[in-house]
């Protein structure tokens, strides 16, 4: 079964296809990442007016690429939510306009979800790999969701029983990295330059608290933002200040209580795999972090590919086949 997904919640305008939720035979994303860039954060009449410009020709892109035409496609899948209102708006009237087209089911998908489900897929020329895959990643599993707008543990019993947990009370870890990289004056989005000048530092005496949230699998984030705020008011005129320690112990700081909150819930659940997806599982301190305790602790951790720890359709189309044969068709 050839999936075609669509992903426009954010930023990125994306189009993928995927054989029967394993390969992916296509995967295009486009961002308007740099205009938002001078904003210090996503502006979300911009994105949908790129969204609009954009949609038609990634999707022609990503059926070129497949080798595949519009009637090879069994059902079109789209993100529902959660996202930016305009922009989501975009993908779904598309991916709906489609489906009456060729008519051919519309499978609504929910994008936080489907971030877990990009653990799942290898491309084309991986394929062979693709059972122990699969065999590795047995369910049920643990999923932790890190990204720019949710931090979120789901018990997964199967792909289309994801019970959540916990989540973050107010903001999302990758929020944080982009508040604190705006304060200390390092550009948007923040993520990837606190990694990269965060794996410069040793020697750190910069300690800050991670909020433990204790007996509750939730997260919290803005006592973290906070107290680096005033350590940056406090510290920034004297000799010693250094962003790059900054930096560093912020995310000690976010690795730290994610990594223990995300084992100390398959340990609790009884759960032998560890899922990880969206945004900051690119990380490279939490990819290490976390892959040494799991081996400790006996959980097999698992992160998407770098390109599919950020928003793209192919996991939309890979967790909406599931969907598909399960016969949970609707029209928008
Ligand atoms: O999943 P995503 O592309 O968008 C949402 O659905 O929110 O995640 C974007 C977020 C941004 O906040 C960005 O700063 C963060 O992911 N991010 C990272 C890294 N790369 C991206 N955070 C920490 N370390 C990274 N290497
Ligand atoms: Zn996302």
């Amino acid at each position: 079964m050839i999936i075609l997904g669509i992903e426009t919640s954010c930023d990125e305008t994306s189009a993928a296809l995927v054989r029967d939720g394993k390969i992916i035979l296509s995967n295009v994303v486009a961002t308007s990442l740099q205009e938002h860039q001078k904003f210090g954060g996503v502006i979300p009449e911009i994105a949908s007016r790129r969204q609009l410009e954009y949609i038609n020709i990634v999707t022609a892109q990503a059926l070129k690429t497949a080798g595949l035409r519009l009637q090879d496609i069994d059902a079109v899948a789209v993100t529902l939510q959660p996202g930016l209102m305009g922009s989501l708006l975009v993908g779904i009237s598309f991916a709906n306009a489609l489906s009456y087209m060729l008519q051919k089911p519309l499978i609504k998908v929910n994008h936080i979800q489907a971030h877990i489900y990009a653990n799942y897929l290898l491309n084309k020329k991986d394929a062979a790999l693709i059972d122990s895959v699969w065999d590795e990643l047995k369910l049920p599993a643990i999923g932790l969701v890190v990204s720019g707008g949710h931090s979120s543990l789901f018990y997964i019993k199967d792909f289309l029983n994801y019970r959540l947990i916990g989540q973050t009370r107010d903001d999302a870890p990758g929020e944080a990295y982009d508040k604190v990289a705006r304060i200390l004056g390092l550009g948007y989005p923040g993520g990837p330059v606190i990694d990269r000048l965060a794996r410069g530092v040793s020697d750190n005496k910069i300690v800050f608290p991670s909020s433990a949230m204790k007996g509750s699998h939730d997260f919290s984030f803005s006592g973290l933002k906070t107290a680096v705020l005033y350590y940056i008011q406090k510290h920034q005129k004297t000799p010693d200040f250094s962003v790059d320690h900054v930096a560093g112990a912020f995310q000690d700081s976010v690795v730290r209580i994610l990594v223990e909150k995300s084992l100390n819930a398959c340990h609790a659940r009884k759960v032998k795999t560890l899922l990880i997806g969206g945004g900051v599982a690119a990380n490279s301190a939490l990819r290490d972090s976390l892959r040494t305790r799991g081996e400790a602790e006996e959980i097999r951790v698992s992160f998407p590919s770098m390109a599919l720890c950020m928003d793209n359709a192919a996991m939309i189309a890979g967790l909406g086949y599931h969907l598909a044969t399960k016969q949970a068709f609707t029209r928008v």
